[in-house]
C-alpha cells in the first residue's frame, strides 16, 4: 500500500505539474479518457527532438550533448537562426529554454511554428537552446551509471540546480561568448531562482523570463494535491532512490482512497489538480501525450512534496537530523534565500489567475520577497485566464506572453 501510495501520489503531483487538463472550446477530450491515456498509452519517439519537431518546419537544428560534473549526459538542441535567414548574420543573443518536471524540451514545440516559443524566438533573431533535464527521454545517459541502476536516480532538484543548469549555461557561454537569456517554466523557474539566490549563473546571465513561477507551493489551490502531499509523504520517504515513471503505473485504488477525503472534489479531477487552462488545442494535447510524461526521480517528487508541506524552499530534507547533518553539517536542510537574488538582475515574471500550482498567493509571496528588486529590472505580468499549461502550450501564448518576453529580452 505504501508503494502504491507513493506511485499514485507522485503520479498526481506529476499530472498536476504536467498540466494535463480537459480542453475547452469544443476540443473534445474527456477527463476520464484523458486520465486513462495518460497512465497507459505513452511511448516516446526514438528520434531526437530536432528530427521530430524542428527540422520539418524548415529550421536548422543541432542535436548536442552536455555532460554534467556528476556524469549525466544531457541532450540539448540548438536552433541557431530563423527560417527566413541567410546564415552568418552577426552575433545573436542566446536563449536557454528550461522545461518543468516530468516533461522534456519537446513540450515547447507542440503547436505550429507561429505558436511555439523556440521557433518564434529563432524567427526574432535569437540563438535558441532547448535543455532536457536528466532522466527525461533523451537525457537518460551517464558516464558510468545505467538508468536501471537506482543510483542513477539519486537526485532531486538540488542536483538540477548544482549540476544540470550550470552544465548547460557553461556550454552555451563557451559556444557563443554571449550573455544568456533564460526562459523557465514551472520547476524551471524554481531551479533558476534558487541558483540566482546562491549567486550562481548570474554572471553568465543577461535576463530571465519566469513563467508560472513555483518557488513556493503553500497556497497551491489543488485540495487534491495538498491532501496527497500531506498524507503520503511519510510513507514514501523511506523508499529511497528509484525511477518515477508514470507510464508504468498500476490502476487507481489510491485515487479512490484520496477522493473520499473531506474537501477533495474529484468530480473534475484534472481541473482540480492543474487549474482551468483556457487555451489548449486538442491536437496539441494529443501530441503531448505521445511524448510526455517523462520520467523523473522519486527523490525529486518527494522534495517537491516537502516544499508543499513545509512552505519553505529548502534543500532536500533527509528527515533524520543525523542524516541531514551528514549532508549539510546542520540538522535541518539549508534554505534557498531568494532575497539574495541580485537586485539588478533583469527578471520578467508571468503568472496566471487560474493556475492551481503557481497559485496567485504563492506568487504574491515571491513578489513580496522580490520587493527590494530594482524597479526597472522587474517586469510582472498577470494573465487572469491562464493556468499552468497555457504558458507553454497555449494556442494564443505568443500574443499573451511571448511577445512580451521578446521585447523584454530586447530592452
Ligand atoms: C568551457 O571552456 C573552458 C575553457 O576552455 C573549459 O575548461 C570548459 O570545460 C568548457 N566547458 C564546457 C561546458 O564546455
Ligand atoms: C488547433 O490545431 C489544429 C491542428 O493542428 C489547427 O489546424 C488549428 O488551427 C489549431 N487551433 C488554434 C486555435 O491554434
Amino acid at each position: 500500500m505504501a508503494v502504491l501510495g507513493l506511485m499514485h501520489y507522485a503520479a498526481f503531483t506529476g499530472l498536476c505539474l504536467l498540466v494535463l487538463t480537459p480542453v475547452h472550446h469544443g476540443a473534445q477530450v474527456s477527463t476520464r479518457s484523458f486520465l486513462r491515456r495518460t497512465l497507459v498509452e505513452v511511448s516516446p519517439p526514438e528520434e531526437g527532438i530536432c528530427a521530430s519537431s524542428v527540422l520539418l518546419h524548415g529550421y536548422k537544428c543541432e542535436e548536442l550533448e552536455v555532460t554534467t560534473k556528476d556524469g549525466y549526459i544531457l541532450s540539448l538542441q540548438r536552433i541557431p537562426e530563423g527560417r527566413a535567414e541567410a546564415s552568418g548574420s552577426g552575433k545573436k543573443q542566446p536563449v536557454i529554454l528550461q522545461h518543468g518536471v516530468l516533461v522534456d524540451g519537446m513540450t515547447w514545440l507542440l503547436n505550429s511554428p507561429e505558436q511555439d516559443l523556440p521557433l518564434i524566438l529563432a524567427d526574432n533573431g535569437f540563438d535558441v537552446w532547448i535543455a532536457n533535464t536528466r532522466g527525461t527521454g533523451h537525457s537518460r545517459r551517464h558516464i558510468s551509471l545505467d538508468p536501471s541502476n537506482p543510483a542513477f536516480w539519486d537526485w532531486s532538484f538540488d542536483e538540477l540546480i548544482s549540476y544540470d543548469l550550470p552544465a548547460v549555461f557553461d556550454y552555451v557561454t563557451n559556444k557563443t561568448g554571449q550573455k544568456i537569456n533564460y526562459v523557465g517554466h514551472s520547476l524551471g523557474t524554481l531551479t533558476a531562482l534558487a541558483s540566482f539566490s546562491e549567486g550562481n549563473l548570474v554572471n553568465q546571465l543577461k535576463s530571465a523570463a519566469l513563467l508560472s513561477p513555483v518557488a513556493y507551493l503553500s497556497h497551491m489551490s489543488s485540495e487534491f494535491l495538498v491532501v496527497a502531499a500531506n498524507t503520503f509523504i511519510d510513507q514514501i520517504i523511506s523508499f529511497g532512490q528509484a525511477e518515477f515513471d508514470i507510464k508504468r503505473l498500476p490502476g487507481s485504488a489510491f485515487l479512490n482512497s484520496l477522493c473520499v477525503h473531506p474537501g477533495v472534489d474529484c468530480s473534475d479531477l484534472m481541473t482540480a489538480i492543474t487549474g482551468d487552462n483556457c487555451c489548449l488545442n486538442s491536437s496539441t494535447l494529443k501530441l503531448f501525450l505521445l511524448n510526455e510524461p517523462q520520467s523523473s526521480s522519486r527523490k525529486n517528487l518527494i522534495h517537491l512534496a516537502q516544499i508543499v508541506r513545509h512552505g519553505v524552499l529548502a534543500k532536500y530534507n533527509y528527515v533524520l537530523p543525523a542524516h541531514n547533518f551528514i549532508h549539510y553539517g546542520q540538522i535541518s536542510p539549508p534554505v534557498y534565500n531568494l532575497a539574495n537574488i541580485p537586485h539588478d538582475l533583469p527578471l520578467f515574471i508571468s503568472y496566471g489567475g487560474r493556475d492551481a500550482l503557481a497559485d496567485v498567493g504563492d506568487v504574491a509571496t515571491l513578489l513580496d520577497i522580490l520587493k527590494n528588486h530594482d524597479q526597472d529590472k522587474l517586469s510582472v505580468q498577470f494573465i487572469k485566464d491562464y493556468a499552468h499549461a497555457d504558458f507553454v502550450m497555449g494556442f494564443n501564448a505568443n500574443d499573451m506572453v511571448y511577445k512580451n518576453i521578446i521585447s523584454f529580452f530586447n530592452r
